[in-house]
C-alpha cells in the first residue's frame, strides 16, 4: 500500500479543496496516535488520508450511510487497502452502523472532527494560524457547545477509551497539524 497510490486516489476521486486538506489532517492526526500507542503507523495514515474518499460520490442528504462502504468499494476497485483498514473507514461513520471494536477503529472515529474543531479554532485568531492555537483554548471550546456545533464532542472524547486523555489528544493532534500547516493553510 503506498502512500503515492493513495494521494493519487485522492485527487483523482476527491474534487473538494477542504476535503483534501481534511483527509491529510486527518492522516497526521492518525499517524501521531498510532505512533504512540505502537500501531502501524503507514496503515492508520492510509485509513485517515481515505476514509472521506466517497466525499462526492454520495448524496449526503439522501443516504449518509453510503459514506463508507462506497470508499470501501472504490478501493477493493483499486486493489487498495486491507479489512482492518476497511472496517475504520466503515466504523467512522456511525450512520453505517458498524460498531467501533479495535483501537483502529476508535482512533479514526476521535481523529476526524478533532482536526475540523481546531482549524475552526485557529479561524478564529487574526493571523489564522496554528501557531496560535493552546491546547487550553482546544480544552475550553470542547464546552462551548455553540461553538462548531458540527463537530462531534462525543467522539472527541471518546479518544480516553484508548487510554489517553483529552487534553494529550488534543495537544498530539494540534503538533500533528502544526507539521503540515503550510499545506493545510494554516
Ligand atoms: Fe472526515
Amino acid at each position: 500500500m503506498s502512500r503515492e497510490v493513495a494521494i493519487g486516489l485522492l485527487e483523482e476521486k476527491v474534487t473538494t479543496p477542504h476535503i483534501i486538506k481534511h483527509s491529510y489532517a486527518v492522516e497526521a492526526v492518525m499517524r501521531a496516535l498510532a505512533k504512540r500507542l505502537g500501531e502501524n503507523e503507514d496503515e492508520w495514515g492510509l485509513a485517515g488520508l481515505l476514509h472521506d474518499l466517497d466525499n462526492d460520490l454520495v448524496d449526503w442528504q439522501s443516504d449518509m450511510s453510503l459514506h463508507g462502504p462506497k470508499t470501501i468499494e472504490v478501493l477493493k476497485n483499486s486493489s487498495f487497502g486491507n479489512e482492518e483498514m476497511y472496517n475504520a473507514i466503515l466504523a467512522h461513520n456511525a450512520a453505517t452502523g458498524k460498531s467501533r471494536d479495535t483501537k483502529f477503529e476508535k482512533a479514526l472515529y476521535a481523529a476526524d472532527p478533532i482536526t475540523g474543531f481546531i482549524t475552526a479554532i485557529a479561524l478564529v485568531y487574526p493571523d489564522k494560524k496554528l501557531s496560535s492555537v493552546k491546547v487550553k483554548s482546544i480544552t475550553k471550546r470542547m464546552k462551548e457547545t455553540r461553538f462548531a456545533a458540527g463537530a462531534n464532542r462525543e467522539a472527541m472524547w471518546s479518544i480516553e477509551e484508548l487510554g489517553i486523555d483529552f487534553p494529550d489528544f488534543a495537544e498530539l493532534s494540534l503538533n500533528a497539524m502544526r507539521e503540515i500547516s503550510d499545506k493545510l493553510g494554516l
